[in-house]
C-alpha cells in the first residue's frame, strides 16, 4: 500500500466521511450527494469523478439547489452534474447504477431555515434506498448531528437500521467520539460486500 502524503489527522464526522469517499471514488464512477445544501460535498465529489463521472444531487430547498448550481459553474462542473429539486427517499426513482458512492449530510441549510431539516422517516427511507442502489463495493457515508431533536431521532433510527444490516451483505462502522459530548455528530459508514 502507498503511504499517503500528510500524517492522518483525526478531525470530525465530516472529516472522516471526505476521506472514506477519497479512498472510494475513481475518476469515471457515478455518485450520489443525498443532502446538497450549500453544493460543499457536490463540488467534492464533482472533483472525485473528473470530468467522466457524474454527481446526483438532491435536495428539498430551490435555494440549495441555486446554490449548488452556482457553485459547480464557477468550477467549470456544470456537465458533470445532475442537480434535483427533489427529496433524497426518491433517489432510486431517478438515479441510474451502478453508484459508487453515495453521501448523506443530514440536518438544515447553513444559513437558513432551521425548520427545514432532514426527517427521521424520509431519511431512513434514503438509506435504505441508498444501501441497495450502490454497486458491490461502494459505500454510504451519513453525518448525524444528534445535538438537536430530530438528529437525536434519526441517529436512533439509522443506528437500529445499520444494525441489522446482513452481515452477509455489508460491513457497517459507526464512528462516534466516545470522549466528547454525546451531542458531537457521528458518522455511520455502509459498505457493501463484493460477492
Ligand atoms: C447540512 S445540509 C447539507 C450540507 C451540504 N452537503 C453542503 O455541502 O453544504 C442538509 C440539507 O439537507 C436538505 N434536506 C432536508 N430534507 C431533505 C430530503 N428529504 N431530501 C434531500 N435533502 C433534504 C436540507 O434542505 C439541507 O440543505
Amino acid at each position: 500500500m502507498q503511504q499517503s502524503e500528510e500524517r492522518f489527522v483525526l478531525r470530525n464526522a465530516r472529516h472522516l466521511a471526505a476521506d472514506y469517499m477519497m479512498r472510494s471514488i475513481r475518476e469515471g464512477d457515478v455518485v450520489v450527494d443525498a443532502t446538497m445544501g450549500n453544493g460543499k460535498d457536490t463540488l467534492f465529489l464533482c472533483g472525485l469523478v473528473g470530468e467522466s463521472g457524474h454527481v446526483y444531487a438532491f435536495d428539498v430547498q430551490q435555494e440549495a439547489v441555486e446554490r449548488t448550481r452556482e457553485r459547480v459553474a464557477e468550477a467549470g462542473y456544470a456537465a458533470r452534474t445532475t442537480l434535483l429539486l427533489a427529496g433524497h427517499e426518491t433517489m432510486a426513482q431517478h438515479v441510474r447504477g451502478p453508484v459508487q458512492a453515495i453521501m448523506f449530510n443530514l440536518g438544515w441549510l447553513p444559513g437558513a431555515e432551521h425548520a427545514v431539516t432532514t426527517k427521521t422517516d424520509t431519511t431512513l427511507a434514503a438509506v435504505r434506498a441508498a444501501a441497495e442502489l450502490i454497486a458491490p463495493g461502494g459505500i454510504v457515508t451519513v453525518c448525524v448531528y444528534p445535538g438537536h431533536e430530530e438528529g437525536e431521532r434519526e441517529l436512533k433510527a439509522l443506528r437500529a437500521f445499520a444494525a441489522a444490516l446482513d452481515v452477509r451483505r455489508f460491513n457497517v462502522l459507526h464512528h462516534c467520539f466516545v470522549n466528547a459530548s454525546s451531542q458531537t455528530p457521528q458518522m455511520i459508514l455502509i459498505q457493501k460486500n463484493k460477492s
